[in-house]
């Protein structure tokens, strides 16, 4: 264990706002518990608010005050933990962070490892990593990594804006893009069973799959989120990231290695050969209010325009141009207000054909793979079994497994695993540049369509059910139909 335990400085920008006490601290403090964080680490947070280290302090503990373990290891944890304002618009405040980084680099024998974890608004990543360089603080020795939040741009051009921005101070290999559904135990397991399971692996390909279908479905309306989510809409929320990095770990040509390198080469790869899609390949629409009154229609969210046409829901297929997908869409759903929180992956494998007596009325259903992200984790394979007695009739059987069954102790959360890869100097998990570009160019060529043709108004869905029939509409057309 210990060989792995990892030090360092890390410098927290946005150290009050929502996600660093919903996710980064509790994060941190499990991998102190596990002792994969060293005693040589320090936390520096940073906003604009006039706060005190104590004060500071008393927030990180509020944020892991759901956390099971002994006042000795807490107390330990949060003397690492440091504050200082910081306005990052500021040239000058920048000398400042300087001395306190050196500071905590001597009390707490951090070495030279630096990560700035940018926890902020986007439009303030290009200040704070001109500030970093110009303070002269990103160009003094040692490794400085930058983590960023997304969302990454709007588009394919204003996200290169962003990049060449950030390029003028840290190097491809020091930026780390946050998808944080790469840090998901099961969307690692996919790529993981495809590696340790030749004869699954041989199974990806158009002579054996129908086609595969994504879901990430959400319980929640926007809520508090209207502000962002109008101007995202499901396709930058979870398209653009999410479900295309979800589908590019299934759909790539398996790597060389697990090297951070070749995933990479493969995934850029993979993603370059899906077509861009048409007008009749995708479905969006909007939430209204759910039956039960505990959801209101989307148009009457808090921040949200009231003639908006941003879609909470997004059904749709792309095609992959390449001799292992030519025949097999991939189809993908995503929304918000809908009736259930899950996250699968369906590969739909092809059925029997005429092999078998259609007339009897009883050949067998398609079989398939299923990778339950969440909230079940595991794998399932749904195979057509003989069904006893004396007749050759078919009977689908679910072989399920559930990675809670595997009496392994621990599974740490995604951001817990995602913060110590950035420690450790691995991008495995991360999107690069060429992976986002390629993500904003298919993401513009559906926003292009929908512009072209004008929408005033969009389909609907009542909330908490599970979305539009139009969704349902899109597979018959190709003959298919949602497995969920
Ligand atoms: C985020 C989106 O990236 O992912 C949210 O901005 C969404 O809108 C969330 O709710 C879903 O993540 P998870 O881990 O809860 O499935």
């Amino acid at each position: 264990m210990t060989n792995k335990q990892v030090g360092g400085l890390i410098v927290m920008f946005g150290a009050a706002g929502d996600l660093a006490r919903r996710k980064l601290y509790p994060s941190l403090f499990r991998l102190y518990q596990r002792q994969l964080l060293s005693e040589n680490f320090a936390l520096l947070g940073n906003s604009r608010r006039e706060w005190t280290d104590d004060y500071f302090r008393d927030i990180v503990l509020d944020s892991i005050s759901d956390q099971e373990a002994d006042e000795e290891t807490i107390n330990n944890f949060i003397k690492h933990f440091f504050y200082t304002s910081h306005d990052a618009t500021q040239a000058d405040d920048y000398e400042h962070l300087n001395n306190e980084m050196v500071r905590l680099r001597n009390q707490f024998n951090t070495g030279e490892k630096n990560l700035y974890y940018l926890s902020t608004s986007p439009a303030l990543f290009p200040e704070i990593t001109q500030g970093l360089k110009d303070a002269e603080i990103v160009t003094d020795g040692g490794t400085h990594r930058v983590i960023l939040e997304k969302p990454f741009g709007t588009d394919l051009s204003s996200a290169k804006e962003l990049n060449d921005a950030l390029a003028i101070s840290f190097d491809e290999k020091d930026i780390y893009r946050i998808d944080h559904y790469l840090g998901k135990e099961m969307v690692q397991n996919i790529l993981a069973t495809r590696f340790f399971n030749p004869a699954v692996e041989a199974l990806l390909n158009q002579e054996f799959v129908s086609n595969i279908q994504i879901t990430l479905a959400e319980d929640m309306p926007v809520g508090s989120r209207g502000g962002y989510y109008d101007k995202s809409g499901a396709i930058r929320d979870m398209l653009q990231n999410h479900i295309l990095q979800v589908a590019t770990l299934l759909g790539m040509d398996l790597p060389a290695s697990p090297d951070q390198d070749d995933v990479h080469a493969n995934k850029l790869t993979f993603l370059k050969q899906i077509d861009s899609l048409t007008a009749k390949q995708t479905v969006r629409a909007q939430y209204l209010a759910s039956e039960d009154g505990e959801f209101i229609n989307y148009l009457e969210e808090n921040e949200v325009a009231p003639d908006s046409v941003t879609e909470t829901y997004l059904a749709g297929y792309f095609q992959v141009n390449n001799d292992r997908w030519g025949q097999v869409p991939f189809y993908f759903k995503t929304g918000k207000a809908l009736d259930d929180k899950r996250t699968t992956v369906e590969i739909v494998l092809k059925d029997a054909g005429d092999k078998t007596d259609i007339d009897k009325g009883c050949n067998p259903s398609q079989s398939r793979i299923t990778f339950n992200i969440q909230p079940e984790t595991g794998l399932a394979f749904n195979l057509n079994q003989k069904l006893p007695g004396e007749e050759l009739l078919p009977t689908m059987v679910s072989i399920n497994s559930n990675v809670d069954e595997l009496n392994v102790a621990y599974v740490p959360d995604a951001y817990e695993k995602l913060i110590y890869d950035a420690l450790i100097g691995d991008q495995t998990n991360f999107s690069t540049w060429d992976e986002l570009a390629e993500q904003w160019r298919i993401v513009d060529s559906i926003i292009a369509n929908w512009k072209n043709a004008g929408t005033k108004t969009l389909p609907t869905y009542i909330g908490k059910t599970r979305g539009p029939k139009e969704a349902d509409e899109l597979l018959r057309q190709n003959g298919h139909v949602w497995v969920k």
